[in-house]
């Protein structure tokens, strides 16, 4: 049994063979679906987990009652009710009838479009922004986070043990305790994918929570956090402020046969004479385009380049521009390379795209290469080079 403090007991679940998550973002190190058990004279668990491992969280629970002398809980706070955290509500009621769930009216609604035969109207107790609930000792806050990743979900402050239970706020691709990869990189791939379009609602959760206090942040995915709380927190502003960390520049290349992809090495060489020293080249075709979204996230600068294929964009490109535009990421200083042998449209089209995007500055026409790179089109590169480092 793992504490958190005193009387809050870690009973989530650890899935180390989950390849893709959320049906698409490959995991490297696995995932957990974090569960805490609030030991008072009220027993409150926070969150299921996901039906993969009902089996783990059931054990646990059973394990972490028989160790504070509970026969069953009183309360399951849902604080999100995507079935990677709610899944196993179903068989926790059929397990324990007598436990009352506590969640947003929204979370209410949602909840019974995912268990049938479940009467969530008397089952649930609603809370609004700002309610609270005593489990006896420990007095638990309620903070309304519409979109902090969906529309119903809450994040709960402990304040007597200073514990913000943050949903998906704070979460990474990692399992519980590890923190052997470092937080950051894995943080900000989650965040970017999977909150990155919701920025203004992750800045309004944290305009709410700014004048609480809490020493300890426990997310329903990866490591709970205690130290440097200050360092995730700004990374946060800053990520849902669409801020980059660092004035470096993401260079975003697809290519068929080298050419583009040879330009792009170029473009990396010169960027790196010109004193950028974070360059970042990264081939769409192979790298998963979640790592590409969050390197833009991180950088300020970002130079696409692409082939001309079927009169469009290379699909590879095609589906980094179109992530890119679904996270809104805003305020980035972006150069263009497009390569074709007969009709190069890439250019054009990369524009349009950027065109609709906030706050995207193009820095200078698309450097356009026909078929390969040629001595010719240094000048071009040159320039580029030093226009988006500008
Ligand atoms: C299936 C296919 C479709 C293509 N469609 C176009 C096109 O519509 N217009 C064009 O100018 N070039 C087109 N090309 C040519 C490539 O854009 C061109 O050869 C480019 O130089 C390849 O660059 P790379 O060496 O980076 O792969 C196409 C190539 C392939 C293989
Ligand atoms: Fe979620
Ligand atoms: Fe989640």
């Amino acid at each position: 049994m793992q504490e958190i403090s005193s009387n809050i007991h870690y009973i989530g679940a650890q899935d180390d063979n989950l390849d893709l998550f959320e049906g698409q973002y490959p995991l490297t190190a696995g995932i957990s679906y974090n569960s805490y058990l609030v030991d008072d004279e009220k027993v409150a668990i926070f969150d299921a987990v996901d039906m993969r491992r009902l089996y783990d969280w059931l054990v646990s629970i059973t394990e972490t009652l028989g160790r504070i002398g509970a026969a069953a809980p009183d309360y399951l706070i849902v604080q999100h009710v995507e079935p990677d955290h709610a899944g196993c509500i179903g068989a926790l009621i059929d397990r324990y009838p007598g436990i009352q769930l506590v969640c947003t009216a929204k979370a209410a609604g949602m909840l019974s479009q995912f268990f049938d035969g479940i009467d969530f109207a008397s089952r649930c107790t609603i809370v609004a922004d700002g309610d609270t609930l005593s489990l006896g000792r420990t007095n638990l806050k309620f903070f309304t986070a519409p979109m902090v990743h969906w529309p119903e979900v809450m994040v709960t402050l402990d304040t007597t043990d200073g514990v913000l239970f943050s949903a998906d706020a704070f979460g990474t691709f990692a399992m519980y305790g590890d923190h052997a990869g470092g937080w950051d990189d894995e943080a900000r791939r989650y965040y970017a994918n999977i909150v990155g379009r919701f920025g203004a609602s992750v800045q309004m959760l944290l305009k709410k929570l700014r004048g609480e206090t809490f020493t300890t942040v426990a997310p329903l995915h990866g490591p709970v956090l205690s130290d440097d709380l200050a360092h995730y927190w700004t990374l946060y502003d800053k990520w849902s402020r669409y801020e980059p960390e660092s004035e470096g520049t993401l260079i975003a290349y697809a290519s068929v046969y080298g050419g583009t992809a040879l330009a792009a090495r170029r473009l990396a060489d010169m960027l790196r004479s010109e004193g950028c020293r974070d360059v970042v080249l990264m081939d769409l075709c192979r790298h998963d385009v979640s790592y590409a979204v969050a390197e833009a996230f991180r950088l300020r600068r970002l130079v696409l380049c692409s082939v001309t294929y079927d009169g469009d964009l290379f699909p590879a490109l095609h589906a980094f521009l179109h992530h890119f535009e679904a996270k809104k990421l805003s305020g980035r200083r972006v150069g263009l390379i497009e390569n074709g042998s007969w009709a190069p449209v890439a250019g054009r089209l990369m524009a349009d795209a950027l065109g609709r995007m906030k706050d995207m500055t193009l820095v200078a026409p698309a450097v356009t290469l026909r078929s390969t790179l040629h001595d010719s089109d240094e000048p071009a590169l040159q320039a580029l080079a030093r226009e988006i480092l500008k």
